[in-house]
């Protein structure tokens, strides 16, 4: 009797392996998503957004990607380089998570992708822009459904050249994405003519601007470049307007300055011109169904990190449907997502061969609560990827 029940228990084992490959082998194992995303601090607001976008696609699959039911681990990276080797480490090795999802700021990022390098771990990156990730850091596993510093920097040096303007101060924080969006928007603005006549920064993620504003007055540049993003950014576009200085001294910036923002620096934002792969008023029937989706599930209206999140979990699940859930096969699953077309709410884009978003940069200025897309500054731009083998 006993045996019987046995023998029939291993032919329905048997019966059941062999009926998986021709669907999804893993379809009864969950996949374990390791969301590591700050929680708190400046950017808390961006990591609350890129994952709603993320579970927002997991939930349209039905909660599953290629047949496996998706559980989500979360870590909260306070946007803290120096937390962030022990913080992916806790989720590799103690919560044995099958993928990285991770993170805003571009030194947390950085780590991650070590330890993604070092141990195989599938990583995709939806925000951090640190080019080194798609640049000499670069590797099979590892992927960014967002941007490089570079991507919306050097757009805008462009604009910036073409209204004319010859002498441009720039103010950021110092740090990778700072120093980065800075260094974009100088190759092309220089490249156009223009002088970046001083380079203004202060650490991350402090938010004293006073005497930086002050030092702005004194040198009357055309205009300024900034890249400040999340709170930080919502304090420096207050304090740019109350120094007097919006009205004389015209201010552009990488979007992340008015994404995600516009509801906190109101008035003081309005008319303000950036550059990013995403605007508000984009009007397609993607991104129309994207925005309606993500009001009704989160009461919200969703920003670039909503729609990047979004996309990394498209792309998840398109490298997971080309494996049929088997996440061993690493180069199968790397060849997938590398030659999909990802089918945005930004517009459809694809990756490059270093895994970095080929896209529009649209020009956008702030109208209300809006940032309103007014063109394209850049089509089909792609990252230089310096330094990436692949
Ligand atoms: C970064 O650290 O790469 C980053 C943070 C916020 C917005 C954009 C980029």
């Amino acid at each position: 009797m006993k045996t019987t029940r046995l023998l029939a228990t291993a032919f329905g084992a048997a019966l059941l392996s062999a009926a998986a490959p021709a669907a999804f082998a893993q379809a009864g194992t969950k996949i374990k998503v390791g969301l590591m995303l700050p929680a708190t601090g400046t950017f808390a607001a961006l990591g609350t957004a890129i994952e709603n976008g993320f579970r927002l696609h997991v939930a349209e699959n039905g909660g599953k990607l290629a047949g496996r039911e998706v559980e989500f681990v979360r870590v909260d990276d306070e946007s803290d380089p120096a937390k962030a080797t022990d913080n992916v480490n806790k989720l590799i090795k103690r919560d044995n998570v099958d993928v990285l999802i991770g993170t805003v700021h571009s030194g947390v990022a950085m780590a991650m992708a070590r330890v993604a390098k070092d141990t195989g771990t599938i990583l995709i990156v939806p925000n951090a822009g640190a080019d080194a990730v798609t640049g000499p850091m670069c590797a099979l596993n590892i992927f960014r459904s967002s941007f490089s510093n570079w991507q919306p920097g050097y757009a805008m040096g462009d604009v910036v050249a073409k209204k004319g303007h010859k002498k441009v101060v720039t103010i950021a924080w110092k740090y990778a994405a700072g120093d980065e969006s800075v260094r974009g928007f100088k190759e092309s603005f220089e490249k156009a003519g223009g002088t970046v006549v001083k380079e203004l920064s202060l650490p991350f993620p402090n938010v004293e601007f006073q005497a930086l504003l002050t030092e702005i007055a004194a040198t009357k540049p055309d205009a300024v470049y900034t890249f400040f993003a999340g709170g930080g950014a919502v304090k420096f576009v207050k304090d740019y307007a109350a120094a007097g200085l919006k009205k004389s001294i015209p201010l552009y910036g990488a979007g992340f300055l008015t994404d995600g923002t516009l509801e906190a620096q109101g008035a003081d934002a309005e008319g303000l011109l950036t550059t990013l792969h995403y605007a508000d008023s984009l009007g397609t029937p993607r991104d129309n169904a994207f925005r309606l989706a993500y009001a009704k599930a989160y009461k919200l209206q969703p920003d670039v990190y909503a729609v990047q999140g979004f996309d990394a979990a498209q792309m998840l699940r398109i490298g997971l449907e080309a494996v049929k859930g088997d996440l061993s096969k690493k180069a199968e699953f790397a060849a997938a997502v590398q030659k999909a077309k990802i089918d945005s709410p930004r517009g459809t884009f694809s990756l490059s061969k270093s895994h970095n978003p080929v896209q529009d940069i649209y020009l956008r200025q702030v109208v209300g609560k809006e940032n309103k897309i007014i063109g394209v500054a850049s089509k089909g731009l792609a990252d230089p990827a310096r330094g990436c083998r692949l």
